[in-house]
């Protein structure tokens, strides 16, 4: 059992960006790669789990033994988190786009007599406050991401609570990290018990040490 240690168990992993149109051929996007998410839905497939990607676009292979649905916009994505529940854990990695365009045209947007256009943005669902929230049906074990510039774990504690999550992933993304695109990754995993700080790994590896700590914390569960 030690080397599938999430046999029997469900989970479902948010990935990538979301695209939210403008017009059927402009969109607004964010550096998301989607290396993170994809990267746990593979450990946690490769642990024994029974894992369902959901994913916004992105130029990464779909995980071997997992099955991927693929989105684009953030309501698209919610779509889909709810279709794949219930789960024993759900792991929110995405970067969703925090505003969509409120009318996105049915035409593509032309230059000229109207002027430069004026997109009115809303608030897109949080998706993972969405889950993390439910009455019912809550999975066991809620976990989000917070890509931060500055203040990682300060923010990181305020997300836990905010979003009403078990864990917080939180990355720093300057600039200067690299995080953003890169194979590495420095995270610090905030509980409602603490912050364990890891050191820089790949995305890889930092998928393996969330797996191994979910698993750890399920069976402690029971
Ligand atoms: O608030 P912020 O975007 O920094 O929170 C990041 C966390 O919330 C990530 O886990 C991300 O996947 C999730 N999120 C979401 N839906 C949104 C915005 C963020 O699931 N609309």
């Amino acid at each position: 059992p030690a080397a599938r240690p999430l046999a029997g168990m469900k989970m479902l992993v948010t990935s990538g960006p979301t695209h939210e149109p403008i017009d059927p051929v402009r969109y607004i996007a964010n550096r998301s790669s989607g290396k993170q998410g994809h990267a746990i839905a593979r450990a946690a497939a490769a642990a024994g789990a029974a894992v369902t990607l959901i994913s916004g676009p992105v130029t990464l292979a779909d995980p071997p033994c997992v099955t991927v649905v693929h989105v684009e916009s953030a309501r698209d994505m919610l779509a889909a988190v709810e279709a794949a529940l219930p789960v024993d854990v759900a792991v929110f990695a995405a970067a969703v786009a925090d505003w969509r365009v409120a009318s996105a045209g049915a035409q593509k947007i032309k230059k000229g007599a109207a002027g430069t256009p004026q997109l009115d943005l809303v608030e897109n669902p949080d998706i993972l406050a969405t889950v993390a929230r439910r009455t019912s049906g809550r999975p066991p074990l809620v976990v989000g991401f917070a890509a931060e510039t500055e203040h990682v774990v300060d923010n990181a504690r305020k997300k836990l609570a905010r979003k009403g999550c078990d864990w917080i992933v939180a990355n720093d993304v300057s600039a200067e990290s690299g995080v953003m695109g890169g194979d590495r990754n420095t995270v610090h995993v905030v509980t409602r018990d603490g912050v364990d700080s890891w050191p820089i790994q790949s995305k890889e590896e930092v998928a393996q040490a969330l797996v191994a700590r979910m698993a750890a914390t399920l069976k402690d569960r029971g």
